[in-house]
């Protein structure tokens, strides 16, 4: 077996799965400025829309595809002419370009969504993946419901479209129902059993839903997928895509049980979630892995002091590696006295032993009533100590109420 780790494609959908989630609109000018970002992220594929769907998702298509010129620029298109055809014209600009084509597999979307049968469904995914050919070499088809559509079936559906031309088979868990173990023994099967699966990459495209999008992506790598399709912050449909800061930093913290690479750039994941919160006014959950405000925030006493001795306590990754702020020791009613005087140190105050004392009974008090406690509120602290406003100095020693702290 080679030491070298095995390369997986990031592709990101932030636009356009991402994208067409409820409060997640952009614009065509704040997308090109996240396609920008994912770029110098150094993502593989920037799925850039789904141009049929209105003729701003063909334009902003359009436009990234003629200013971002490493990454693969892809555009979504049902296996449909009119869909395909449009996809095309939107790529045109593109130095690399991928079509991807999409019809659902299972049966429960033939009978009640689609209203046609197998047969149908198969008969247009062949056709579409001809035409898509027909515009480039880089075909992506996506069987949508893969996970739950009869395997049988989606067997005869990934060999027909490898056979036409599809270079990337996608077999999405479109509505988040799988778990780990079987996720990677579902690509296992389909790769076992079709008979011209080495002629393309497997693709893995996990919703959110039981929130195991990331674990479900992950065991698929196992299973022979060699493409992930995430997005930044985990937006998406529902409850969103799996978020490409964890699946990055998983495979990169945990190379001893996930040996692969990515090409991502990992001290820009912080700047890039930041970027897409601003441009699409949502808030990135606090306690979020990886990119959240408080993933690399201690309050906690015990944890505080932990850190103060040996950052590896209590964290598993440094967070400049993700581009967070090293070293978050957060003043509040749970601090201990070793951080208040830390903080004070970095603001170059240096305090007695009394005034220490003091100053830390200041900050539990406060911390009492509020959420955090500033820089400038513990400067005031230090000179109200200093002048004598305050002189009672309780001798207790916070613990914190951390876990385990
Ligand atoms: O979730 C899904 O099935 C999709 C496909 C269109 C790839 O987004
Ligand atoms: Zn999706």
């Amino acid at each position: 077996m080679s030491d070298t780790p095995t390369h997986v494609v990031i592709f990101d959908t932030t636009l356009r799965d991402g994208e067409q989630a409820p409060g997640f609109s952009m614009d065509v000018p704040s997308k090109l400025n996240l396609a920008r970002a994912l770029d110098a992220l150094g993502v593989d594929i920037i799925e850039a829309g789904f141009p049929i769907a209105s003729p701003a998702d063909s334009e902003a298509t359009r436009q990234v595809a003629r200013e971002i010129r490493r990454p693969v620029i892809a555009a979504l298109a049902r296996c449909r002419q009119q869909d395909i055809e449009e996809a095309a014209r939107a790529l045109e600009p593109a130095e690399r370009r991928r079509i991807h084509t999409f019809l659902a597999t299972s049966d429960l979307h033939i009978e009640r969504k689609l209203h046609t049968t197998r047969e149908a469904v198969l008969e247009a995914i062949v056709a579409g993946v001809r035409r898509a050919r027909q515009f480039t070499d880089d075909v992506e088809f996506s069987a949508e419901d893969a996970t739950r559509s009869d395997r049988d079936f989606l067997c005869r559906v990934v060999e027909a479209a490898i056979e036409n031309g599809a270079t990337t088979v996608n077999l999405p868990d479109t509505v988040g129902y799988g778990v780990p173990d079987e996720t990677r023994e579902f690509f296992a099967e389909i790769r076992r059993r079709v008979p011209n699966a080495d002629k393309a990459v497997f693709s893995t495209h996990c919703h959110d839903d039981l929130g195991l999008a990331v674990a479900n992506s992950l065991a698929a790598l196992d299973g022979g997928v060699r493409q992930i399709e995430c997005t930044i912050n985990g937006i998406g449909e529902r409850a969103g895509n799996a978020s490409l800061e964890e699946l990055v930093m998983a495979m990169r913290v945990r190379q001893d049980r996930l040996p692969y690479e990515t090409t991502i750039n990992s001290e820009l994941l912080f700047d890039t979630s930041q970027l897409l919160s601003r441009l699409t006014a949502e808030p990135v959950q606090s306690n979020k892995a990886i990119v959240g405000r408080n993933a690399f925030a201690h309050e906690a006493g015990i944890h505080q002091d932990g850190m103060l001795k040996d950052k590896r306590t209590y964290e598993i990754m440094r967070p400049q590696d993700v581009g967070q702020t090293a070293e978050q020791l957060v003043l509040g009613r749970h601090s201990g006295r070793h951080a208040v005087q830390r903080r004070c140190e970095q603001l170059g105050i240096v305090l007695t032993t009394d005034e220490l004392a003091l100053v830390y009974h200041a900050v539990i008090t406060m911390g009492e009533n509020r959420k955090a406690i500033a820089d400038n509120d513990l400067r005031r602290m230090v000179e109200r100590t200093r002048s004598g406003e305050r002189s009672d100095a309780p001798g207790h020693e916070a613990v914190g109420h951390g876990h385990g702290a």
